[in-house]
């Protein structure tokens, strides 16, 4: 017979970690909707068209998405994210602004697998649509960062930058291919096929040959409109005031087409492997109109679900939550007892679990405490016929023998609530 493993890039996320995504997503669902977001759960996939507006150039498209026909002859695509989808919503559904919404779930990329980086990855993530105010970049971003703070993360620092309006970002292009162009010699193989597809994305280039040409490169400060940097000094000036530190990041280009203005990414100073984007976002105030849809600005964030936990391993935070079993049932009688004792506990909202096929008590025992549980009962012959029953604490061993009809009671005196 053949055996299978989960494919390249994917896996399987076992206990104690599956808790720990679940108390992710809870974590960051109460941090937006104390804000106002209400949750939307966009399809797991949908017309390729969609996901083409994140940018043509950008590798995303070119060489991660997984498209493919379905039966009915339509060209559909697993999300590779999920801001295009949010204004796909926004278009089709035409809620009244400003539309508030946040996300969780996984996306899909045909990248390279290593540490940190998966063809299929969670992230959570926030949209705002229809509203073009400074103090909503700042807002947005300030509410990422009091989500790692509920996570306990420390290292995080913020880069930010504004990509400009979509003139200044053409002229800014253009400026950047001239300056390449004309150096095209020293730039690395790699780069000089960036710069035929997208003259930004060279600024992302981390080989040493590139350093030189990019530092001096033309700056996005030079070439925003008024407007732009007006609006993007706002944005500084509202962070400040929220207290919010930064860093301004002038080389910061993110991977996707989209986005105008304000940008920004979170960085996890605790990791070393190469993958320390732990989050991004930005404003993408064309996106809804390339969906067909009327001008509307737009901002946002997702945040890596499987990077931002590798940060929290290596701060030592966020650790996977206790098992919800409160008390492991050992019953040498057979275990119809057991069966009983847990029904009664369940029905009390006592988390239990018990053991089955009649093992020895020494088996049950190591059941017990493998479960994590702090509590045990035992029953034994004596106790079956006397109708008592043993509650033992698990550490430190103490016990004591209790009425059957007081053994709920008991069980939560013990776990003192
Ligand atoms: P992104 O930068 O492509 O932005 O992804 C956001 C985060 O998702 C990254 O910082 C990273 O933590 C995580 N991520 C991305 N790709 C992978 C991967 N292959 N494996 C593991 N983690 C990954 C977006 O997706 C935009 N939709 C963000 C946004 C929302 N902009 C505006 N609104």
């Amino acid at each position: 017979m053949p055996s299978f493993a989960t494919s390249p890039g994917t896996r399987d996320i076992l206990a104690p970690d599956s808790a720990r995504w679940r108390q992710f997503q809870q974590v960051f669902a109460d941090v937006v909707e104390t804000a106002g977001f209400a949750h939307i759960i966009p399809p797991m996939f949908e017309d390729l068209g969609v996901f083409l507006r994140v940018g043509e150039s950008t590798e995303i498209v070119t060489k991660e998405m997984y498209d493919f026909e379905d039966k009915g002859g339509r060209r559909v695509a697993l999300r590779p994210e999920q801001t295009a989808s949010v204004c796909r919503a926004y278009v089709e559904h035409r809620p009244v602004t400003p539309w508030k919404v946040w996300y969780a779930g996984p996306n899909f990329r045909y990248e390279k697998p290593q540490q940190g980086r998966y063809r299929q990855f969670d992230q959570v993530g926030v949209e705002v649509l229809g509203v073009d105010d400074p103090q909503l970049d700042a807002e947005v971003i300030a509410l990422a960062m009091e989500f790692y703070r509920r996570l306990g993360l420390v290292g995080v620092q913020l880069s930010l930058n504004s990509l400009g309006d979509s003139g200044d970002r053409d002229r800014y292009a253009a400026a950047l291919r001239v300056h390449f162009s004309s150096h095209i010699d020293a730039l690395s193989g790699e780069s000089r096929v960036t710069l035929e597809r997208n003259p930004l994305r060279v600024l992302d280039s981390k080989r040493p040959e590139d350093g030189a040409l990019i530092a001096a490169a033309p700056r996005m400060a030079d070439h925003l409109s008024d407007a732009a940097a007006a609006h993007f000094v706002a944005v500084q000036s509202s962070l400040r005031d929220a207290g919010v530190a930064f860093v301004v990041d002038d080389r910061l280009v993110r991977g996707l087409d989209y986005y105008r203005r304000t940008t920004f990414e979170f960085v996890s100073t605790s990791l070393t492997a190469a993958h320390t984007a732990i989050g991004g976002g930005g404003r993408y105030d064309g996106l809804v109109a390339d969906l067909g849809g009327p001008d509307t600005p737009g901002i946002g964030f997702a945040l890596g679900l499987d990077r931002t936990l590798l940060a929290c391993d290596a701060e030592g935070v966020f650790g996977a939550p206790l098992s919800r079993v409160e008390v492991f049932v050992v019953d040498a009688t057979g275990g119809g007892e057991a069966g009983l004792i847990c029904g009664q506990l369940r029905a009390a909202g006592i988390g239990a679990d018990r053991a089955y096929e009649q093992r020895s008590m020494k088996a049950q025992m190591k059941s017990a405490d493998r479960s994590g549980a702090p509590l045990c009962i035992i029953i034994g012959d004596d106790e079956r016929t006397g109708n008592t029953a043993i509650l033992r604490t698990m550490e430190g061993g103490s016990q004591q023998t209790v009425q059957r009809d007081d053994l709920v009671m008991q069980v939560r005196r013990a776990l003192g609530r």
